[in-house]
């Protein structure tokens, strides 16, 4: 139960199967928790594999009249989609802080961001043709003809519940593929209002189902399926690299957006107050729960007094409480296990020689919140330089050239995001060329955005979401040849 909804119908304590509302056939359920409280706000059927086998064979009926509508009409339904969805921000964000905990102005942006991607997808599916290409005779031609690959599925995390659905889902829908959602058990409901929005849309029966319940079954069941053509994953690589390997079989397109370890890199030339406004965007959006998030804090020495101190200045003013709590900017972090990695980090951390220089308020009592915090003199050997933390916690490492600081930033297997900050353009250029991640950032702290290419590279994944990438992870060239035509 969800308090204060305008439309108490979009809390679904349901799967969504073939246009239907389903509870699963082993009745079995799953309870799902606020995390600021650790009360139960609902439950969710807990599916097993004949209620996946149910979703693929809806999503494969749906196929075949879906890819047969025009790209005109099937733009126009995810318009409708797009407008439904902002015309209830405020409800799924509700839901999206009842169920992650994120800030309630929080989970409105993402809301609005996750929206972004069924309008450009919208008008990046008309735009999904192919193109013609000369035969190597005069008479010969070789189309290169477009296709939707199938049905596919979108196995999505919990820090984002709403962004990283739409971003698989709408490309998928606008490339004329149907789609099996299977959101996170800790945050099914964002997923199932979407549904209901689409729903309400008018998707027809089958093109989009939602799957509830605990993973391994339900994800088994969609990999070793030969009717599922194409799986997008969002979350850790241990759980990618598994997939990956059960998708072989069967040998699947596959999009992998895992873990990162992004460097976030301060030079002596930046402009240090927009270097410290956008580290707080990269480091403690959503509690520092996202891949993107700067792991790893690397500042020049000559700035890195001045930098600390402006930081943790900022740092000082967060507020950690409930999200749905006004004021709250650090909601709690999405389960106790989590929380405890977070301390872990940091005792490791002071145990090896850095120095506590700055923390958030944290009055809250809640094994789950964690206060954001600003360590200094952090060093390589630190658990917190080679694995994601994932919770608001900011090392700032110090370094003293350039090129030290491009090893520094590349002395990881991960590779999503990195930022840096300078006003040196040939710098710039040299040190953007250098950095290994899918992404690089200048000067700026956001780069998820729906018309980029987002991804990366090394154990950080394959494929990229967003942009004009996004919807060719759904589609297939034909090349068409055409001989012996009479001129
Ligand atoms: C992620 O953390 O996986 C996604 C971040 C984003 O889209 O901003």
């Amino acid at each position: 139960m969800i308090a204060g909804l305008k439309d108490p119908g979009l809390f679904r304590e349901a799967a969504f199967i073939g246009g239907e509302w389903v509870q699963g056939g082993s009745g079995a359920t799953l309870a799902v928790d606020d995390p600021a409280t650790g009360t139960v706000i609902g439950t969710v059927p807990d599916l097993d594999m004949d209620d996946t086998e149910a979703a693929i064979t809806a999503a494969q009926g749906a196929f075949g009249p879906w890819r047969a509508r025009t790209a005109g009409d099937r733009s126009a339904m995810l318009e409708r989609w797009h407008a439904l969805v902002l015309e209830n921000v405020g409800d799924l964000a509700r839901i999206m802080t009842a169920e992650q905990g994120k800030p309630l102005a929080e989970a409105e942006g993402e809301i609005r961001y996750a929206a972004t991607f069924i309008k450009w997808f919208a008008e990046e599916g008309r735009r999904a043709s192919g193109h013609d290409v000369l035969g190597p005779e005069a008479n010969r031609r070789v189309l290169v003809m477009k296709e939707p690959v199938g049905v596919s599925v979108a196995i999505t995390p919990w820090n984002f519940p709403a962004a990283m659905i739409t971003r698989k889902c709408a490309p998928a829908l606008a490339a004329g593929c149907p789609v099996i959602v299977k959101p996170s058990e800790l945050t099914p409901y964002t997923a199932l209002a979407l549904a209901r929005l689409a729903e309400m849309a008018g998707f027809p029966k089958g093109t989009i189902n939602v799957l509830t319940g605990r993973p391994a079954a339900i994800g088994g069941a969609l990999t070793a399926s030969p009717t599922v053509r194409k799986l997008s994953f969002t979350g850790s690589t241990r759980v990618g690299s598994l997939l990956l390997r059960q998708c072989a079989d069967t040998v699947k397109r596959t999009s992998m957006e895992l873990g990162g370890n992004a460097p976030l890199i301060v030079f002596d030339d930046a402009d240090i107050d927009v270097a410290v406004a956008s580290t707080m965007i990269s480091k403690f959006r959503n509690s520092g729960q996202t891949c993107v998030c700067a792991n790893r804090i690397l500042v020049q020495d000559s700035v890195y007094d001045a930098f600390a101190e402006k930081l943790a200045k900022a740092v000082s003013a967060l507020r950690v409480g409930p999200g749905d709590q006004p004021g709250t900017t650090i909601g709690p972090l999405i389960n106790a296990a989590a929380a405890e990695k977070v301390k872990a980090h940091i005792d490791d951390a002071l145990s090896k020689g850095a120095a506590l220089f700055a923390s958030g308020a944290n009055d809250m009592t809640f094994d789950r919140f964690a206060a954001p915090v600003v360590l200094t003199d952090a060093a390589p050997s630190m658990l917190l330089a080679s694995e994601e933390t994932f919770g608001p916690v900011a090392p700032l490492f110090r370094f003293t050239h350039e090129e030290q600081a491009i090893e520094m930033a590349n002395a990881t297997e991960y590779g999503l995001a990195s930022y840096f900050y300078t006003e040196n353009l040939h710098r710039a250029f040299r040190v953007a060329e250098r950095l290994e991640a899918g992404m690089v950032a200048l000067n700026t702290g956001s780069i998820a955005m729906e018309m980029a290419p987002f991804g990366g590279v090394k154990m950080s994944g394959l494929g990229r979401e967003g942009g004009r990438a996004g919807i060719e992870e759904y589609l297939e060239s034909k090349a068409f040849h055409i001989a012996g035509l009479k001129l």
